[in-house]
């Protein structure tokens, strides 16, 4: 059968054809533009002393403590991860004062956001975010056939006034995203104003604050809205400060009867028993924390003089990576792979004249810079 429609399909070849049509909204859906792998650029260009800053890692990797725990679980590999992740749960109830039954565990952030859009969002429902926010947004918005709603950004960053009023003229608003501080534009929402936002929308519509890089600016802490709002969701990730990237951990904070929707979604064992036990130890050591946030002040501040010194324009961030206005970006982008440097376009944000640069320790951040000069100059 499958062969026959494929031979139906005229000009298509066997691969493009669809055998199963797909929903229109997946069809229109452009897959996630992952930071290219160092394997990658290895392969393709033979370049082995890569310097990666395009997905926002923590270039000093993770805490001592997580190589201990890991090693711990490595006899237990044939058995299950705990379902439940109690003591990684245990661990984060303690750490953000909350009850464990608030809490829901995901296969890095992503995977509850996911989790999210399946659980309350519809066909029927439109899902309101600000333009330049976070990609993954839309694309959960758009997986479930709903409206996604894209408010123009002010000055880069998340224009409240505005999603207060997409909510309003949106009776069917579900779910509203919010990104704090934002990537890829770094921008951070000022608490009292995030509070009267989040206060002003009817209690039906959930906020979703994703805080994946919470730990680099810690005033965007918006941990103390949970208390007063039912419909506020915290998503956060062990991705980024906490260095965990590669085993995908991330949790969710909200009221209990919300976590308990999400879990009912989650996959039985979504998170990996390496992963748990990792979290659980990194979570541990806020002392390594605090050297990964005193390195990115540093070298924020290090980089955007270079960044002055070039006479390169950047939007200041509150993160652990900064966007540079650069023209003809894209032909920068591929100069800087050739010579081993990973870096981020950002066209498919709308800003074709931008680069997403990831904060990496003095050395990273010392090549890029030469790198990027003897691009810049070599006209
Ligand atoms: C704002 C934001 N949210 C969520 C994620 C997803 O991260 P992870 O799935 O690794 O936790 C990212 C990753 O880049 C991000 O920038």
């Amino acid at each position: 059968m499958q062969s026959t429609k494929s031979s139906q399909t005229g000009s298509k070849t066997k691969d493009q054809a669809q055998p199963v049509p797909a929903y229109d909204s997946i069809l229109e859906l452009a897959p996630y533009q992952t930071g290219k792998p160092v394997e990658e650029l290895t392969r393709e260009y033979g370049v082995s002393d890569v310097v990666k800053l395009a997905s926002n890692e923590n270039p000093m990797g993770c805490s001592p403590r997580v190589t201990l725990a890991i090693t711990e679980q490595l006899g237990q590999l044939a058995r299950y991860p705990d379902g439940n992740g109690y003591y990684l749960k245990q661990a984060l109830s303690d750490f953000n004062n909350v009850k464990l039954e608030c809490i829901t565990l995901g296969n890095g952030s992503n995977d509850l956001l996911d989790i999210l859009a399946r659980t309350f969002v519809s066909a029927d429902d439109a899902v309101v975010y600000s333009q330049y926010a976070f990609i993954v947004y839309s694309m959960v918005a758009k997986m479930q056939g709903a409206t996604g709603i894209e408010v123009p950004a002010q000055r880069f960053g998340h224009n409240l006034a505005a999603m207060r009023q997409a909510v309003e003229d949106n009776a069917n608003t579900k779910m509203v995203f919010i990104a704090n501080p934002n990537n890829p534009t770094g921008t951070q929402l000022e608490r009292e104003a995030l509070r009267k936002f989040v206060g002003s929308l009817p209690s039906s519509v959930l906020v979703v604050l994703d805080e994946a890089y919470i730990e680099y600016s810690p005033e965007s802490n918006n941990r103390a809205l949970l208390d007063e709002f039912d419909n506020v969701i915290i998503v956060r990730t062990f991705s980024k400060a906490y260095g965990l990237a590669g085993l995908r951990i991330g949790y969710a904070l909200s009221s209990a009867p919300v976590a308990k929707l999400l879990n009912r979604i989650r996959q039985p064992f979504n998170v990996s028993r390496i992963g748990l036990a990792a979290a659980a130890a990194a979570l541990a050591d806020q002392d390594f924390i605090e050297q990964v946030r005193l390195n990115n002040q540093e070298q924020m501040y290090w980089l955007e003089n270079q960044f002055d010194a070039l006479g390169l324009g950047f939007i200041s961030s509150h993160a652990n990576f900064i966007m540079v206005e650069i023209d003809n970006a894209i032909d920068v982008y591929q100069a800087l792979l050739e010579q081993g440097v990973i870096v981020r376009p950002l066209a498919g944000y709308g800003l074709p004249n931008w680069l997403r640069i990831t904060v990496g320790v003095a050395e990273d951040n010392m090549r890029l810079i030469d790198t990027l000069r003897s691009i810049l100059t070599d006209d």
